[in-house]
C-alpha cells in the first residue's frame, strides 16, 4: 500500500505547483476559452441561452490543461492547440449535460444543473448540440483523421462506460476490476484522449505517444476514484455539486466496494440497501466506511494509479510542461475539489 505519511505537506506542495501551472498555462487557457465560445456558438438564440448557461459556470478545465501541457512538452505554442483543448472540454460538457439528467443531479459547478434550469429535454439536446459542433470543428477545421478518430472513439467508449454503470445499478456484488473497467470507459478515456490529441498535434509517435496514453489513462483512473470518494466524503461547497449522488442513484463506487469486505461490511451493506429504499442514512454509511478504512484504501489505490501515470512520463522530453503533468497526477489523488 502507498505510504500516506506527510500527506498534509505533500498536498500543500501540490496545491502550490498547480497554482504555478495556472501561470504557465495562462495564454493557452485564455485561447481555449475563446475557442470554447466559438465552437459552442449557436445560430439560434434559444440554443445559445442553454449552452451559455451550461458552459458559463467555469470548471477546472482539467482536460484542456492536459492537451495544452502534452503539446507543450514538445515546445508547441499552446495557442496552436487551444481548439483541440476546447474540443476536449466540449465533449466533457456534453457528457455532463447527459450525466446530470441520468443522475438527477440538482447542482453542477455551484449552481442548479442545466436540466434543473431548462428541463431534461433541452439539457439532452444541449449535449447533442455541443457534441456535434465538436465533431464538426474537428472534421472541418482540424482535418486530422487520427485526432477525429480519437475523439469519436473516446465518446463511444464513454457511452459504453455509462451503459456498464447502469447495468450494475443497485447491485452490491460489483468487483474492483469491474469498477475500474467502468470508470476507465466513462471517465479516464477522455483524459487519455486529452493527452493523445495534444501529443498527435505535437508530432509524437511510437513509445513517446504511448507514454501520453499511459499517463492519461492512469491519471484518469486516479482522478475518478478520488471523484467517487469526494461524492461520499467531500465538501459540497468546495465541489459545487451535491454529495451522495452516486449511492442515491444506485451506484457502487470503490470506497463502498472496499467497505463491503472490511470488518464493517455487514453494516455497510445494510446502510447501502437502506439508502436504495429511500432512507436517509448516508452519514451513517460514511462513518462506517471511514471506520472500516475504506477511504484510506481507496486513496492509496488512486495514488498507485497516479504513480503509474507519472512513471510513464519518463519517456516524455523533460521540462516545465512535463513537471506540471507530474504535479497534476499528484493532484488527482490528493485533491479536495
Ligand atoms: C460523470 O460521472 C460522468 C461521466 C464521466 C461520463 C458520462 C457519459 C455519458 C452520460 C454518456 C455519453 C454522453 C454523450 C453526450 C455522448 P459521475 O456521475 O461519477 O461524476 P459527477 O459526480 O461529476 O456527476
Ligand atoms: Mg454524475
Amino acid at each position: 500500500m502507498a505510504n500516506l505519511e506527510n500527506d498534509g505537506f505533500f498536498a500543500e506542495e501540490v496545491r502550490r505547483t498547480m497554482g504555478e501551472s495556472d501561470l504557465f498555462l495562462a495564454d493557452g487557457l485564455a485561447a481555449t476559452e475563446e475557442k470554447i465560445a466559438e465552437i459552442l456558438g449557436a445560430d439560434l438564440p434559444f440554443i445559445t441561452e442553454v449552452l451559455r448557461y451550461a458552459a458559463g459556470s467555469g470548471g477546472k478545465r482539467f482536460r484542456p490543461r492536459l492537451t495544452l501541457l502534452s503539446a507543450a512538452t514538445a515546445g508547441i505554442d499552446q495557442k496552436r492547440v487551444a481548439g483541440l483543448a476546447a474540443c476536449m472540454e466540449g465533449i466533457h460538457l456534453a457528457t455532463l449535460l447527459h450525466d446530470d439528467v441520468i443522475d438527477e443531479a440538482p447542482l453542477r459547478r455551484g449552481r442548479p444543473a442545466t436540466h434543473r434550469r431548462f428541463g431534461n429535454h433541452l439539457s439532452i439536446l444541449g449535449g447533442d448540440y455541443i457534441l456535434t459542433r465538436v465533431f464538426q470543428y474537428l472534421a472541418k477545421e482540424v482535418r486530422n483523421w487520427e485526432i477525429l478518430n480519437v475523439a469519436v472513439a473516446t465518446t463511444n467508449r464513454m457511452v459504453a462506460g455509462e451503459f456498464l454503470e447502469m447495468w450494475r445499478q443497485e447491485r452490491l456484488d460489483v468487483a474492483e476490476d469491474d469498477y475500474v473497467k467502468m470508470i476507465t470507459l466513462k471517465s479516464a478515456k477522455l483524459l487519455e484522449a486529452s493527452c493523445q490529441v495534444g501529443a498527435i498535434a505535437a508530432g509524437y509517435d511510437g513509445c513517446e505517444y504511448g507514454a501520453f496514453t499511459d499517463y492519461g489513462l492512469n491519471t484518469g483512473i486516479s482522478f475518478q476514484i478520488t471523484d467517487d470518494c469526494l461524492d461520499l466524503a467531500g465538501e459540497g461547497e468546495v465541489l459545487g455539486k451535491e454529495g451522495f449522488a452516486d449511492i442515491r442513484s444506485g451506484k457502487i463506487t470503490l470506497p463502498v466496494i472496499y467497505g463491503l469486505t472490511s470488518p464493517r461490511g455487514r453494516e455497510i451493506g445494510a446502510a447501502v440497501q437502506a439508502i436504495w429504499e429511500g432512507e436517509s442514512v448516508e452519514h451513517e454509511l460514511v462513518r462506517a466506511l471511514k471506520e472500516g478504512g475504506a477511504f484510506e484504501k481507496s486513496r492509496a489505490t488512486a495514488r498507485a494509479y497516479a504513480e503509474k501515470g507519472k512513471d510513464a512520463l519518463t519517456s516524455v522530453p523533460p521540462g516545465e510542461a512535463r513537471d506540471f503533468l507530474a504535479a497534476i497526477a499528484d493532484w488527482t489523488w490528493c485533491r479536495k475539489y
